[in-house]
Parts: C-alpha cells; structure tokens; sequence
C-alpha cells in the first residue's frame, strides 16, 4: 500500500453543522420543512442531489433555473460560514495521523465531492499539505460513482489497489469499494459493514497504515 485518499467533510475537518445552518436558511425562505435527519442523508451527495432531497419535502415543483438559484443562495450561506474555519477545526488525531504517514512515506490525497475543498483546506492551514485534490471541481458523477477516488489515485500516479480510502459517508465506503480501494470507515459510516476497516479513533490508521 502506497497511498491515502481522505474525504474532507467529516474526515479533516467537521463541516456538517455549517451545511446544516446554511440548508435550514434556505429551507426556512422557502418554507421547507429541514432537520438534522435530513441534513445527515446529505453527507458525501454532491451539492444539487442535496438540493434534491431537500426539496422532497417541498410543496410545490421548482424549475431548474429556480433550483440553481436555491443551490446559489445556500452556497454562499454556505461560503460565509466557512470564513469561521480555523486550523483548530481539523478534527482530533488527523494531524498526527497526517504526519505519521507522511514520514512512513504514504503519499496523501484529498478525495471530496465539495467544490469549496480548496477554501476549506486554506482556512483549517492545509492548503499546499496534499499530493493531490481530486474534488467537487474535477469531476462529473458524485459518490457512491468512484471518479473522485479514481482522479486522486491517478494523480498520485498510483494504481487504486494501493490506496486507503478514508471516508465518513456510506456512500464514500461505497464509492471506494467500487473502484477496488481498501477502505476506513470513520465516523458516521463507522460500523457499515461494507468497509474493509471501521475505526472510532482516526490513530488506529497508524496501526492499519503500520
Ligand atoms: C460533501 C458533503 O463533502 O460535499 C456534502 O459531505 C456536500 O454534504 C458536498 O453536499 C458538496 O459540497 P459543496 O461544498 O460543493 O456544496
Ligand atoms: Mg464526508
């Protein structure tokens, strides 16, 4: 094994709150019925399959351009909350792990369905830490569809088979699993059977990455 690819959102760094103030706000102008429930089947689902789901509980049919309007509106709800972000908002234990497996001499990826990946990764101080960032921007089909996962390996120059997947959305262990990645489930996805690994504490990477 050569590589690991990390998912950002719920991974590095814990953004979930952040999406769920900024689709509630969206909700609300529109009278849409939102909760964390709802807010948690986003994880890992790209920005307008969220939308998507939000809008099942709407009480009437929104036409595309109105879509893109809604999606707009809670991006840059979105894009201020993130302004907060500092380096103490990455996650317990990721930078250890981060640093072990850089001097075992892992090459590091990032692996995320989010087109805000390169903000995020400036305001936390990770910005320039990867190998690479294979994100929300490079791709056309969002997990469980592996293309995420797929770019960062080949930008790495290393074969899928050699890299970790590390991943907090089941659809993440299922889009690693389809591109013939070993994966580590953390977090929400802790548990799901489909992993090859589950972890509660992100330092026992060390002991798989050994
Ligand atoms: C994923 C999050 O990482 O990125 C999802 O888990 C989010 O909740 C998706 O919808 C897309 O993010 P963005 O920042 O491009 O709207
Ligand atoms: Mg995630």
């Amino acid at each position: 094994m050569k590589g690991f690819i990390f998912d950002l959102d719920g991974v590095i760094v814990s953004t979930d709150g952040l999406h769920y103030l900024a689709w509630k706000q969206m909700a609300d102008k529109e009278g849409i019925y939102f909760d964390e429930e709802i807010n948690n089947r986003l994880r890992g689902v790209s920005r307008m399959a969220s939308l998507e789901i939000v809008l099942e509980r709407a009480s009437r049919q929104y036409a595309e351009e109105e879509k893109v309007a809604l999606a707009t509106y809670k991006n840059d709800v979105y894009r201020e909350l993130l302004k907060n972000l500092t380096p103490k908002d990455i996650l317990p234990g990721v930078t250890e792990v981060l640093e072990g497996l850089r001097a075992r001499g892992y090459k590091l990826a990032i692996g995320s369905s989010s087109k805000n990946t390169p903000a995020i990764l400036k305001y936390i101080g990770l910005e320039g830490f990867f190998d690479a960032v294979s994100d929300g921007n490079n791709i056309t089909h969002s997990k469980p569809d592996p293309e995420v996962f797929i770019k960062a390996a080949a930008f790495l120059d290393l074969p899928c088979e050699q890299c970790y997947v590390v991943e907090d959305a089941k659809a993440g262990v299922d889009a690693g699993k389809a591109g013939g990645f070993i994966t580590i489930a953390v977090g929400d996805a802790c548990g799901y059977e489909k992993s090859d690994y589950s972890i509660r504490h992100f330092e026992e990477i060390l002991t798989i990455a050994k």
